[in-house]
């Protein structure tokens, strides 16, 4: 199973990628999540990528495609896989498209999750994500069962993304509203597109996500 997530800044990609990849036993492949591991590691990468991260701005289409490249060319992507953030520009989607034909693949669901702009702004506001692991929580929505305690590893050591700052978050919202729209019409295309309604609880969410991957 070859799976999309897309969406806008805090949709709940991270969220359901979580639960996907624990369900379905495939590799997560979050370009966000790969960047941050190259910002934390001062890469020449990282240290590309956080100079248009930190402005909510996107890094460059050929940077971002080849690090998908490579990671698509590992030998654990043949059992499936979950792209989380990628693509992001019509560039990218074609790119990937390119990728895949080469590797004798192909995108099996697309799945935007769609969420207001209001609740995105609320859910960044509230993120946190455990240093150890990465699970990510809110503060409200998604709070870890022992407070202060990673559910997932048992870690007490939590941040807040640096981007999630709110005059950064008004920036990424828009850069992504314009770049997503003319995606969402190439996948439509090739009917493969799936668009859910974001804006209910997690829960609510991945049962929709499950049908739709269960249907495929
Ligand atoms: P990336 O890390 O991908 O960030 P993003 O797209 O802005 O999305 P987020 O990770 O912020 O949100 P999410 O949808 O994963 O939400 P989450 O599950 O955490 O990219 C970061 C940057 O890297 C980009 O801005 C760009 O600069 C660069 N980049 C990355 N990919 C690129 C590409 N392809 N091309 C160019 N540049 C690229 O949830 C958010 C919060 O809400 C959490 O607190 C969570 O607990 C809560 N929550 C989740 N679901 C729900 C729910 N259903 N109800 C209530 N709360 C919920
Ligand atoms: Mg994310």
């Amino acid at each position: 199973m070859n799976l999309i997530l897309m969406g806008l800044p805090g949709a709940g990609k991270g969220t359901q990628a979580e639960k996907i990849v624990d369900t379905y036993d495939i590799p997560h492949i979050s370009t966000g999540d790969m960047f941050r591991a190259a910002m934390k590691n001062e890469t020449a990468l990282g240290l590309e990528a956080k100079s248009y991260i930190d402005k909510g701005a996107l890094v460059p289409d050929d940077v971002t495609n080849g690090i998908v490249k490579e990671r698509l060319a590992e030998p654990d992507t043949d059992k499936g896989f979950l792209l989380d953030g990628f693509p992001r520009t019509l560039d990218q989607a074609e790119a990937l498209d390119k990728m895949l034909k080469e590797l004798n693949k192909e995108i099996d669901a697309v799945i935007d999750i769609h969420v207001e702009e209001e609740i995105l702004v609320e859910r960044l506001a509230g993120r946190f994500i455990c240093r150890t692991c990465g699970a990510t929580y809110h503060k409200i929505f998604n709070p870890p069962t022992v407070e202060g305690t990673c559910d997932r590893c048992g870690g007490h050591d939590f941040y807040q993304r640096e981007d999630d700052k709110p005059e950064t978050v008004k920036n990424r919202l828009a850069v992504n509203i314009k770049s997503s729209a003319p995606i969402l019409d190439f996948y439509k295309a090739k009917n493969v597109l799936h668009t859910i309604d974001g804006n209910r609880d997690i829960d609510a969410v991945f049962s929709e996500v499950k049908q739709i991957i269960e249907k495929r």
